[in-house]
């Protein structure tokens, strides 16, 4: 079972709002499988451990969170990986697709029309006759499996007592419709995707519970980009040793200043933030530029001292 490891943020917006707001996040011995990740792939890989399968086949970006954990969960458990990658052919040298390599992962590109039927019920089925010994996981593992992961936590627990709201990012969904089933205030998904099929699916998975809503994240740079403001805030949080990134977490975090500064969410309550991982990401951002070398400096060294960086 996952140990919670809990953190009071501090910022002068929560203390003028007298508002108490905790981070939940999930350390996990294996670093690249941490936050959400480590929770939504716990079926899956219980899955395989308990069926003929020698692997797990799933599908993620260049940069994907996702595929490094898995990449790192197969090395460490002893399963095959394949990761279908959305990018062109041959697939190019950046550090996710790296660790992925070097952790056995045999990456295969997906053209981006390919990638796009993902979701497919006959392009599903046409892969499992390529992959045939393979448990296919959706990207991001949100499936019914992922949402049992992420369920498997109760984060409501603060060491101050219990919560009355959850704050997280949100990308295809399967953390908040877990992390719903169990949480007993209200939740609060802030999108930074903005795929309009996501709603409809958490609608699906959350049928009977009305405690959750998804908000568009306030930095509107859309996925994969992130605002000054959003990069800066992530930096500001360095100095009390929290690490966000600023393609999920940073977004949640900044979101949820703005929503409590403009009433869109109610001051004086007790908040959870669950920090979601994706600090692999980093180094990517690093990499193509869009972080500076002081900046990145700045980033690795609260890695190093936090030991996740492997
Ligand atoms: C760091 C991080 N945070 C949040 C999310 C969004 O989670 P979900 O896809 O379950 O909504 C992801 C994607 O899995 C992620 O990599």
């Amino acid at each position: 079972m996952f140990q919670l490891q809990w953190q009071q943020l501090s910022h002068p917006v929560l203390s003028s709002l007298a508002t108490d707001v905790w981070l939940a996040s999930v350390p996990s011995m294996i670093p690249r499988l941490t936050g959400n990740k480590c929770l939504k792939l716990k079926y899956h890989i219980q899955h395989i451990a308990q069926t003929q399968a020698v692997g797990i086949v799933s599908f993620g970006g260049a940069f994907s969170n996702h595929l490094a954990a898995l990449a790192a969960a197969g090395a460490h458990f002893g399963f095959a990986t394949v990761g279908l990658v959305r990018s062109h052919s041959p697939l190019p040298s950046n550090p996710t697709l790296d660790f992925c390599r070097a952790h056995g992962m045999n990456l295969v590109a997906l053209s981006r029309r390919d990638y796009q039927r993902r979701h497919d019920a006959d392009f599903i089925e046409w892969l499992k006759l390529q992959y045939p010994e393979f448990h296919l996981v959706p990207e991001g593992g949100s499936d019914l499996l992922g949402i049992a992961g992420a369920a498997s936590i109760d984060v409501s627990k603060t060491p101050a007592g219990p919560a009355t709201h959850l704050v997280l990012a949100t990308g295809s969904g399967g953390t908040l419709a877990g992390m719903a089933r169990t949480f007993q205030g209200q939740v609060t998904g802030i999108d930074v995707v903005g795929d309009e099929r996501v709603k409809t699916r958490l609608g699906e998975w959350l049928i009977g519970h009305d405690h959750w809503q998804l908000r568009a994240s306030v930095d509107s740079s859309g996925y994969g980009r992130f605002s000054t403001e959003t990069l800066q805030a992530c930096l500001q949080m360095l100095e009390q040793g929290v690490i966000f990134e600023p393609i999920y977490t940073g977004k949640a975090w900044l979101s949820l200043l703005r929503l409590l500064q403009t009433g869109q969410l109610p001051a004086g309550e007790r908040y959870v933030v669950f920090h979601s991982g994706g600090l692999q990401g980093l180094q990517g951002l690093a990499a193509r530029g869009l972080i500076t070398p002081a900046q990145w400096y700045a980033f690795e060294q609260a890695l190093i001292k936090q030991q996740l960086l492997d």
